[in-house]
């Protein structure tokens, strides 16, 4: 079976045919999915779906798409919300200079704040970063998050990083991105981390796998991943799904 790590059905993309589409996982091999948040407003919707369907867990937490006007009584928010069991993780949080949509400093702020909240909470994190890799590294570093570890959620970092990132015991995440006909370092740093560190996503709506671009994407299309996955590494498409579906509850503690 196959956990989706990071996807997105609170989406407006899926407002038409949610049902139908997490309907259809079971039956289509997807065992489990996190949906990830982007800010605190999306937990209640985020939290209906995790009623209606026993295979979705979330994580909350703020993205730095979102931070500019985070007060520190969000943060009182954020850890009410993390006692539901069915939040996994804080995130996603982290650093996104592509788009800059908040101010750097802000999102600096913002997201070594929500680190120190995981860790206050003993919970697992959910990372983004585009074009950030130093000053989130650096970010993480000084928190030092060895004891509740997390995941690098769509990876674009080297090799050289993702060494210091296992090092802390996090795992890193390949999606849609892995593949891409152009994906070269994505299959290099695939190559180099080992099978029990690794977790699959599918990011949805976003980032749509080969030979879908273009599409909505969604859990159904994760399977993609796995093979490209088990390509690279040169072993077969169900010691992928086994490796990744284990590795993804020890990410989340999920024991159910
Ligand atoms: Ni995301």
């Amino acid at each position: 079976m196959l956990f989706d790590s990071h996807a997105h059905y609170n989406d407006e993309r899926f407002k038409d045919d949610l049902d139908e589409v997490l309907s259809a996982m079971p039956e289509n091999n997807v065992g489990l999915i996190l949906n990830s948040c982007s800010e605190l407003s999306e937990v209640p919707d985020i939290l209906k779906i995790c009623e209606k369907y026993p295979f979705v867990y979330a994580s909350a937490g703020v993205h730095p798409h979102e931070v500019e006007n985070l007060t520190e009584p969000d943060m009182d928010t954020l850890i009410q919300y993390a006692a539901n069991p069915k939040i996994k993780a804080i995130g996603e949080i982290g650093l996104d200079y592509y788009y800059d949509f908040s101010p750097r400093d802000v999102q600096k702020k913002w997201f070594a704040r929500q680190v120190e909240v995981a860790k206050e909470l003993k919970m697992p994190i959910i990372i983004h970063d585009r074009d950030a890799h130093k000053d989130c590294m650096d970010i993480l570093r000084d928190a030092d998050i060895r004891d509740i570890g997390g995941v690098f959620h769509c990876y674009a970092g080297s090799v050289e990083m993702a060494k210091e990132i296992l090092d802390w015991g996090m795992y890193i995440a390949f999606g849609g991105s892995l593949t891409f006909k152009k994906s070269v370092r994505p299959v290099e740093v695939a190559k180099y981390v080992p099978l029990d560190m690794i977790v699959i996503e599918t990011d949805c709506p976003y980032l749509t796998p080969e030979p879908h671009r273009g599409k909505r994407n969604s859990s159904l299309y994760i399977h993609y991943v796995a093979e490209k996955l088990a390509e690279i590494k040169g072993v077969s498409v169900e010691e992928i799904e086994n490796a990744t579906f284990e590795n993804a509850k020890k990410c989340f503690n999920i024991t159910d």
